[in-house]
Order: C-alpha cells, then sequence, then structure tokens
C-alpha cells in the first residue's frame, strides 16, 4: 500500500486525480491537504465522503506545523497540486500568489526534505515558458520567461524545486502541463465559463482578437501523465505535458456554440487581458518517449463529453455560482470537515 499526500485535492485536477488514482489503485490511501480557497470546492470530491481510503484535511502548504504533522503520520510520496492558479487574478493581486506557490512550496520541499519523503512531484504550468510567436513548442529546454505574476509565482516555485534537486539529491520531479479542461473546473477558466456562460444565453466574453493559441489536454489525460511519472519518472528532471491540440480561443468558443445549439451572437469582444501570451505549445515528445505515455482524448470527444458533464451537472455550477459550495459538508453531514486540530 502506498500513502500519497495530495495537496489542492479539492481544486479541478487534484480532485480528478485522487479519484483516478483511487480507481486505479485500490491499495493506495490519500491523505487531502486543502485550504479550500474560494477554488477549493468539497463537491468535486462528492462520493468519497464514505471511502476511507481518502482522508481530507483542511490546512494551508504553508503551515509546517500542519505539513510536518501530516509527514509524521508516514507518507511516501507528495503531489503538490495545491496553488493559486487564475491569471486574472494575478494581476489584480499578487500577494497571495507568492505565498502559496513559493513560500508554500518551499515548505513542503524543506519538510519532505526533512522527513524523508521517497518522490516529490511539482505540478507546474507550461506558462513558466513564457509566449511563443506562431511558430515552434516549448521543450523542456526552453528558457523559463514567465510573463503573468501567476507564471512568475510558479516558475519560482520551479527553480526552489530544481535546487533542492541539485543540493541535496531530492527527489522532486517537476511536470509543466498545458491548458486543462473537464469536469470540476471553476467556472472563471475559458472552458467553464465559455460552456456555463452558452447554456444559460450569456454573453461569451473573448478578450483581444481571439486568436490567443492555447494547447488543450483533458484532465484525465493530464492525471494519467502525472500517474507515469510518480511512478516511472526520473527524480531531479523535468517532463511537459501536451496532447498537441492547439486552438485558437475563437475556435473553441464557436465549437462550444454549436454543439450547444447557440447562436454566435452570443460571441462578445472585451478588452484584452494585459500582458496576454499570444500562444503556448508543448513538446510531449520525452514523457511519450521515456515513460511510454500517450495522451488519449481528443479534443472533439473531449469537449462534448464536457459539455455533457456541465449540462448534467447544473447543481454543481449553480452551487459554485451561488457560493454553496462553500457549505457542502455542513448541508450533507451536519458537520464540519476534519479541521489541523482534530487530525
Ligand atoms: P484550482 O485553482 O482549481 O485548485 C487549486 C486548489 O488549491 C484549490 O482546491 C485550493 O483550495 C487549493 N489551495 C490554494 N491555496 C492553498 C494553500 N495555501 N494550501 C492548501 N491548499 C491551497 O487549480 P487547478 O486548475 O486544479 O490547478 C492545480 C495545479 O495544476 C496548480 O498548481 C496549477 O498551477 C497547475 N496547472 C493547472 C493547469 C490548468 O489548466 N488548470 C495547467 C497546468 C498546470
Ligand atoms: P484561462 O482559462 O484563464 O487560462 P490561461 O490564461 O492560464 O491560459 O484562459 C485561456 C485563454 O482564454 C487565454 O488566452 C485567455 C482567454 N480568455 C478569454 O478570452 N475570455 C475569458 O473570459 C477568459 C477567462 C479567458
Amino acid at each position: 500500500m502506498k500513502r500519497l499526500l495530495i495537496t489542492g485535492g479539492a481544486g479541478f485536477i487534484g480532485s480528478n486525480f485522487i479519484r483516478y488514482i483511487l480507481a486505479k489503485y485500490p491499495g493506495y490511501h490519500v491523505i487531502n491537504l486543502d485550504k479550500l480557497t474560494y477554488a477549493g470546492n468539497l463537491e468535486n470530491l462528492s462520493g468519497l465522503e464514505n471511502d476511507a481510503r481518502h482522508e481530507f484535511i483542511q490546512g494551508d502548504i504553508c503551515d509546517a506545523e500542519a505539513v510536518a504533522g501530516i509527514l509524521r503520520k508516514g507518507i511516501d510520496s507528495v503531489i503538490n497540486f495545491a496553488a493559486e492558479s487564475h491569471v486574472d487574478r494575478s494581476i489584480l493581486s499578487s500577494s497571495e500568489f507568492i505565498r502559496t506557490n513559493v513560500v508554500g512550496t518551499l515548505n513542503l520541499i524543506e519538510l519532505c526534505r526533512k522527513n524523508r519523503i521517497g518522490r516529490y512531484i511539482q505540478i507546474s504550468t507550461d506558462e513558466v515558458y513564457g509566449s511563443l510567436g506562431s511558430s515552434g513548442f516549448f521543450t523542456e529546454a526552453s528558457p523559463i520567461q514567465p510573463n503573468s505574476p501567476y507564471a512568475a509565482s510558479k516558475a519560482s516555485a520551479d527553480m526552489l524545486v530544481r535546487s533542492y534537486c541539485h543540493t541535496h539529491g531530492f527527489p522532486g520531479i517537476i511536470t509543466r502541463c498545458s491548458n486543462n479542461y473537464g469536469p470540476y473546473q471553476f467556472p472563471e477558466k475559458l472552458i467553464p465559463l465559455l460552456i456555463s456562460n452558452a447554456i444559460n444565453g450569456f454573453p461569451l466574453p473573448i478578450y483581444g482578437d481571439g486568436l490567443y493559441v492555447r494547447d488543450w489536454i483533458h484532465v484525465r489525460d493530464h492525471c494519467s501523465a502525472v500517474d507515469a511519472v510518480l511512478h516511472n519518472g526520473k527524480p531531479g528532471e523535468v517532463y511537459n505535458i501536451g496532447a498537441r491540440q492547439e486552438l485558437p480561443n475563437i475556435q473553441v468558443a464557436r465549437t462550444i456554440l454549436r454543439l450547444l445549439g447557440k447562436d454566435e451572437s452570443l460571441l462578445t469582444f472585451v478588452e484584452d487581458r494585459p500582458g496576454h501570451d499570444r500562444r503556448y505549445a508543448i513538446d510531449p515528445s520525452r514523457i511519450e518517449k521515456e515513460l511510454n505515455w500517450r495522451a488519449q482524448t481528443l479534443f472533439d470527444s473531449g469537449i462534448r463529453e464536457t459539455i455533457d458533464w456541465y449540462r448534467n451537472n447544473s447543481n454543481w455550477i449553480e452551487h459554485v455560482r451561488s457560493g454553496a459550495y462553500l457549505t457542502y459538508y455542513d448541508r450533507m453531514y451536519g458537520q464540519r470537515h476534519k479541521t489541523l486540530s482534530e487530525m
């Protein structure tokens, strides 16, 4: 049996990863440490409330005592998904990004080092590489040139993990994935925002000329890539993760409108994001060759499946929009989830 500490497991990718791991490895035990910021949602983990293999603890990755207490319980590997993750929010205010993404990561790796944790995976992003022109791809050797405060905070965390590997022989691995989409994504990000607005007949906000390009991967494929890295990746290395599916934002929006049978008059061009990165595109050759991993979901089928999920889970969207998800546990069980003092 393996015991994993997964941080940020109540967020979009972390919750998908927990479901993925528990389904694939029945003998694994997951401790899920999440602060439950606005992006953390226990409804993302619905169905796992009575699964003894999933232990949820509300807490902050910056809290040294809390993290040390969990590591002392016996942990084989740590996977750090916890982050402030939205570029637009980092433009409005960046201090929380530095606190969680940089200071929080430093706290985790220092305690993992002291507690001799066998493996640490830092979930990073392709955004650390900055922006591409109309050609070329990000490889693991591309220069780190972050453009947004979010990307800068993730790049800083990567540099800390790298330095710990180099200096202390720390068993850290960094993954840099492209834009994810799929179930349980907070509707401030492009795809869930467009889907939920289109369903409700609201305008679809398109920044600038809409020709910004993102490289889309279904969250399930990201999860299988992290699984491959967790079990077979080489400590000290970086793995780019992507599905070779580049699309301009306007095409994503048109596809969503078409699949929902909505009119293109809902497309609304709005003021551009300051410093907006023009294009991201990942070269995933390394993980494909070295870890025999491949993305399986084509955008065409993944987006249909995702639209169906949001259509069939209107309660989830409604709770997120209204804030009702914040009291999910209280409503379901008449009690609060575990706090650190109850650990
Ligand atoms: P998310 O915003 O949906 O979830 C983040 C989670 O972290 C939330 O549950 C939140 O409560 C938790 N959290 C925030 N601060 C915390 C703290 N101080 N201590 C403990 N928990 C805290 O983000 P996501 O989209 O699931 O992204 C997860 C990770 O993947 C992030 O590190 C992000 O940088 C990376 N990533 C995301 C994408 C993407 O397209 N969403 C792509 C590549 C990499
Ligand atoms: P986002 O989902 O915020 O991810 P990231 O900025 O990390 O790539 O945005 C994806 C793309 O969609 C990006 O080019 C910005 C654009 N965008 C819009 O055009 N309208 C929106 O309302 C949002 C949230 C994003």
